[in-house]
Formats: structure tokens, sequence, C-alpha cells
């Protein structure tokens, strides 16, 4: 893999770090397309940080919004990608809700454009950044990869019609190779606190809401549902390390380039296992020595009572399992929460 170049869009976010971070590690060379619409420039200059200069040299940065196809276009003529990990999107349930035509012009339309610059350049590696959502409300747990898939939100049908648009495209073009990577809940930060999650505005998530009522930003967490069919009342979820999240991506990029891989293959990122909301702030308080105040709530729109992976199709075609439990979870999420108690920005004046 040493010296490959991989294209990763939404590189400035999340996910997108951690995985910077690891690609770097694996020896590969990284382009970076981010609009900063959901993230910050300081992000970047954070995993030049945590990488060191040797291997900071080998990013390379393009502030691109992905609906702009003669920008993309501009960035793949300048560059021979050898495969695009493809993060770039707005992700949060509740506001595709409120706000679907957003979702559906910078998820559909940036990622069709993606498809048609990368066929002009013939570039026909992908992996996408797919998620559990498609499950919908699942009647089976754990989700296997091959369940009936349907969504619930907006957010959930962009993730459900991209999926689709991948099978489609490799089903007309067999000389595509595309990875579709179902997360199931992304939490927790790199080990050194210098990276993690800084969502804009109230956190819709459980884990940046419990860290910002820990650090005093909020002050204290509604529990969505008490009421559940589960082992304490509240909902369960399969919560997954970013570190092994990155991870994922590494081994379903290797994968592509493993000449026996065809067409388009889609893999849970998850841990197998459930952990309630109650048992997520327990080990929450855990690890920080931190009270967190709770106000029990109805239910949400939208929820599902338990969601979690099974785990055995990229253990066994991917080599890939989760390495992270909740305790190191909880750990990681407060060394970056007090270290970076306002995120990237910092405390605003
Ligand atoms: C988890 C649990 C809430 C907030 C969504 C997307 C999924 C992925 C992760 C992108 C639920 C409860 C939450 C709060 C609470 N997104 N909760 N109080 O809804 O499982 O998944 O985000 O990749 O695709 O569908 O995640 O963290 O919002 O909720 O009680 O303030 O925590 O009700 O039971 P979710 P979540």
């Amino acid at each position: 893999m040493e010296g490959k170049l991989v294209l990763v869009t939404g590189g400035a976010g999340f996910i997108g770090t951690h995985t910077v971070v690891q690609l770097l590690k694996e020896g590969f060379r990284v382009s970076i397309i981010d609009n900063f619409d959901n993230s910050v420039e300081e992000a970047l200059d954070r995993v030049k940080e945590v990488v060191g200069p040797a291997l900071a040299a080998k990013i390379e940065f393009h502030f691109v919004d992905l609906r702009n196809k003669d920008d993309l276009d501009k960035v793949f003529a300048k560059s021979k990608f050898d495969g695009v990990i493809h993060f770039a999107g707005r992700k949060a349930v509740g506001e595709s809700v409120e706000y679907p035509r957003r979702y559906f012009d910078n998820n559909l339309i940036g990622t069709i454009n993606l498809y048609e610059v990368m066929a002009k350049y013939n570039c026909k590696k992908m992996v996408f950044s797919s998620s559990s959502t498609v499950y919908g409300q699942p009647e089976k747990i754990p989700c296997v990869e091959d369940t009936e898939l349907k969504a619930m939100n907006p957010y959930g049908r962009t993730k459900l019609f991209l999926e689709e648009i991948a099978r489609d495209i490799s089903q007309a073009e067999p000389d595509w190779q595309i990875i579709l990577l179902r997360y199931f809940n992304p939490v927790a930060a790199h080990e050194s606190g210098k990276i993690g999650e800084d969502p804009k505005g109230i956190p819709n998530n459980l884990m940046p809401y419990i860290q910002q009522v820990a650090v005093g930003r909020l002050p204290e967490l509604n529990v969505y549902g008490h009421d559940y069919p589960t082992r304490d009342g509240t909902a369960i979820r399969d919560y997954i390390h970013v570190m092994d999240l990155a991870d994922g991506h590494i081994a379903a990029l290797k994968k592509l380039f493993t000449p026996d891989f065809k067409g388009c293959v889609p893999y849970n990122l998850g841990t197998g296992r459930g952990t309630s909301v109650l048992e997520m702030v327990a080990a929450f308080e855990k690890a920080s020595g931190k009270k967190i105040p709770m106000k029990l709530c109805p239910r949400r729109a939208g929820d599902a009572t338990a969601v979690y992976a099974a785990v055995d199709k990229a253990a066994k075609e991917l080599g890939w399992k989760a390495k992270h439990g909740i305790e190191e979870m909880c750990r990681d999420q407060w060394n970056w929460a007090s270290k970076n108690p306002w995120g990237y920005q910092g405390k605003k004046a």
C-alpha cells in the first residue's frame, strides 16, 4: 500500500480526521476535500500535530464543495487517485427531518458528482460511509448485512438511496469496486485528546451531549424514553470507538486493492454488543469522575428500541474486529472533552 494516494472527502470531520491519521500511519498519501460545512480547519491542524511533520507533509487539502462539479474536476485533473473514501455529507437525523432538501442536495448531489468525476478519471475504487440507519427499526437483532433495508427519516433515506445508487453503478459497470460501511454509533476520540467530535450547535447524539453536560456547557441529559422493553427501560445501541471505525476503513480500502474483490459489498462496523443509555451514562461517570444529572423524558420519535451489529462478515472478509470496549470509549471521550471543553473553537469570548 506504500505511497498509494487516497482522496478523503469530508476529511476534516469527526470520522474523517481519525481515518486520515490511520491512513498516514499505514503509509498512504492523503488528499482531503472539505467545505467546512460541519467541520473546521483547526481539526486538520490538529491531525498534523498528531501525526508529526513527516507524515503531515503527505496531506494535501482542497477547500471544495462536492456540489461544485468543476472544482471537483480540477482536483482529479491534478492528481491520480488510487481510491476514494467518501465521508462528506450531513448526518443529523433531527435536522434532516426539519430540512430534508438540504440533505438531498448535500448528500445525493455531492455523491453523484463524485461518481461522475471518478468515472471520468477512471478512479473506480470507493469506500462509502453508510450507516446502521439503513436498517430502520430492525425486526431481528443483531442486524445482518442482508437484512431488509428501510429508512425512517430523510438522513437515513439519503444513505439508503446512495447504497442503491452504488449497487446500480456496480451492476452496470462491473469494473467499479465499492465497499459500503454501515457504522453503528461512533463515539470516543483519538488517545492523544487532540482530535474528537465537535458538533456545531446543540448535539443530537448521546455521547457529545453527555460530554457537554460533563464540562458544564449543558445542565442535564434528557434521557429519551425509560419504558422500553430492555433490561433498564432505556434504548440500546452498538457504540463503537472511532479508532476502531478508522481501522475498519483501512481494512476496507486494502480489500479494494485485492484482485479477488468484485462489485459492491456492504459491511457492518460495530462491536456486536449493545449498551443502554443508563449504562453508557454510568460508564462515563466512572471514567470522568463527573456526575451527569439526568431528566427522564418521553421517547424520541423515530428511535428504535435496540440496534446492534452482527460482526461476522467484516471479521471473515475484511479481517477486522472492533477492539475497544465501553470503558475505553468513555475514557477517550472524556480525555478529548476535558482537554477541549469548547471543542476546536475554544470558548467563545
Ligand atoms: C442514541 C440513544 C437516543 C441523545 C444516529 C444515526 C446514526 C448515527 C448515530 C451517523 C438513543 C438516546 C440521545 C440524548 C438520549 N449517525 N439519546 N438523549 O439515534 O442511535 O443514531 O446517530 O452516522 O446513523 O441514526 O444515535 O446518539 O442520537 O441516540 O437519550 O440527548 O441515545 O434516544 O436511544 P442514534 P443517538
